[in-house]
């Protein structure tokens, strides 16, 4: 049963949720959406008692591995250049290395081409991965569907995916946004309801913490096996925009694990090469009118390391006229109400959001806190410390901060909140969920927030955006005073 099927009605409400697993039948209950209104903005007091995030147990039918020997599994997909005419195409086989090849063509063609890519295995304590293979196929035409096939000798698999139109200002375009997903039923439910939305995603802008193997006993990786499987429903589809988070650090020296990211950088390739990076944790890409840039919450970022001298260069490069839309993923972050994790993106803030502003950034997107909260166009960058100012104030130049880590992974909700909410907080609520970000053209855009226990369709808060860039002015104050 989905919990996006239960109409609510009243105030209070016992409902009776079959848990799917042990079978029983469980009294819970729901306490309704009460909006208090303070001076910082909106606090939805809509929180379930007693919601629990479990599991799905390791024989569910999302983890199955797809039948045949040596059969690709795990199979997803990223953005493989800086244009979006690449494609990395990784997936995994069990039994033996396999081929590496990709077989893809357009759609409506004849002809089929190959790409030829390579694999690698990893040792964490007791478990030895399978055999990952990457393949970055790349020169393919923009806005064309492409089919493709892995596992070419034994077993293969096909599946398409539908490259971006070619960079240009007024290109519609929309991105899903998730983040801390883990594998609960609420995870599940997360994905559901973006694969239903009538919004249609189509690539997913993921802000960090994925599989959550490391709270499993030495850092279980068959979980990183079965998330992988989890998600190919959606990720071989589709590109998802990687961002790592702290569950992607793996750093065990007590398990002789002391190569940080070694999981995640194995499983996870993206093309930061082709944006001037040195590292696949920070790097940009183009989509159609949108600039994205990925950072890094658990690397160096202060002043000459690697991080902020690739950023420095990386800035002044984004061509509005080409890609209006300046988006961050970082996984901790900035502007958060929430007694969880509070202040921790503090040190981030105090380098870069300078640069933000300046730079006039649209939106950051982070994750890290299971709850929603969308801020105010605020700074806080006049700080010194003789003139003691020290408060975040509006500003039309800054951009929105969305803190969307409310996936549904097995640590629950961040319920516990800040009060009275702060005067930069404009909308929070611990449920879980997931973001759509819709540009229609340079200067408009439409962010919703889809909540889990509703129906799919059912939008818990939205905004229309204005672009820093190409709002005009008077758009702005008013978009500031939201
Ligand atoms: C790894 O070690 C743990 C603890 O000793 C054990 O429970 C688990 O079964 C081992 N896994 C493998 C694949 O050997
Ligand atoms: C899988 O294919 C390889 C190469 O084509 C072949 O050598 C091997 O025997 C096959 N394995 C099975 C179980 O069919
Ligand atoms: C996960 O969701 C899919 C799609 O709604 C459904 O088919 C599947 O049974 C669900 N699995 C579990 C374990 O809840
Ligand atoms: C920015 O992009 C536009 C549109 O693609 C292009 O005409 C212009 O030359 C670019 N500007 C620079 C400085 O590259
Ligand atoms: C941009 O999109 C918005 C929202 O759909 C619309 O109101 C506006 O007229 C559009 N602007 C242009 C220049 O097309
Ligand atoms: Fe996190």
């Amino acid at each position: 049963m989905c919990l996006a099927d239960i109409q609510l009605l009243r105030y209070t409400w016992l409902l009776w949720l079959p848990v799917a697993s042990s079978g029983n039948i469980k009294a819970r209950h729901v306490v309704f959406p009460i909006m208090k209104v303070c001076r910082g903005g909106i606090t939805s007091h809509f929180v379930r008692n007693d919601y629990l995030s479990l599991d799905m147990p390791i024989d569910s039918d999302v983890f199955r591995v797809p039948p045949g020997y040596n059969v690709p599994q795990q199979v997803h997909i990223t953005q493989g250049d800086n244009e979006g005419k690449g494609v990395i195409i990784s997936w995994i086989t069990a039994d033996e290395p396999g081929s590496s090849i990709v077989l893809y063509w357009a759609e409506n063609s004849e002809f089929k081409s190959q790409a030829q890519g390579f694999y690698l295995t990893y040792k964490y304590f007791n478990y030895s991965s399978g055999y990952i293979h990457h393949c970055n196929v790349e020169n393919l035409e923009f806005d064309t569907k492409y089919y493709y096939e892995v596992g070419i000798g034994n077993t293969t698999r096909q599946f398409w995916f539908k490259t971006p139109p070619q960079a240009g200002p007024d290109v519609p375009y929309t991105f899903g946004l998730i983040g801390d997903l883990g594998q609960t039923y609420n995870s599940n439910t997360t994905l559901t309801h973006y694969e239903l939305s009538s919004a249609k995603g189509k690539t997913i802008l993921y802000v960090g913490d994925l599989s959550y193997a490391d709270d499993y006993p030495f850092h279980d990786n068959v979980r990183w096996d079965t998330w992988g499987r989890f998600i190919e429903r959606i990720a071989a589809y589709q590109p998802w925009i990687w961002t790592a988070g702290n569950h992607e650090i793996d750093f065990a020296p007590e398990l002789g694990e002391s190569r940080p990211f070694k999981p995640y950088r194995s499983r996870y390739h993206v093309p930061y090469r082709a944006s001037g990076s040195t590292s696949p944790l920070w790097y940009s890409i183009k989509r159609a009118s949108a600039y994205i840039i990925v950072m890094s919450s658990y690397s160096a970022f202060g002043k000459y390391t690697p991080q902020y001298k690739w950023l420095e260069k990386e800035l002044p490069k984004v061509n509005r006229t080409e890609t209006p839309w300046l988006i961050v993923l970082m996984h901790s972050p900035i502007y958060n109400s929430y007694v969880n994790h509070y202040m921790e993106g503090e040190p981030v803030r105090a380098v870069y959001e300078k640069w933000f502003v300046e730079y006039k950034v649209d939106v950051v997107f982070a994750g890290h806190v299971h709850a929603y909260e969308r801020s105010k166009r605020v700074s806080n960058i006049e700080y010194n410390i003789v003139n003691g100012l020290c408060r975040p104030t509006n500003n039309p130049s800054a951009p929105i901060y969305i803190t969307i880590g409310d996936g549904g992974n097995l640590e629950g909700l961040a319920t516990a909140m800040t009060e009275p909410q702060p005067s930069y907080s404009a909308f929070r609520e611990a449920s879980f969920g997931h973001g759509i970000f819709d540009i229609k053209n340079r200067s408009h855009a439409y962010f919703s927030w889809n909540r889990n226990q509703d129906g799919y369709a059912v939008e818990a808060d939205s905004i229309w955006l204005r672009n820093r860039y190409w709002g005009s002015s008077e758009e702005a104050s008013l978009a500031a005073l939201r």
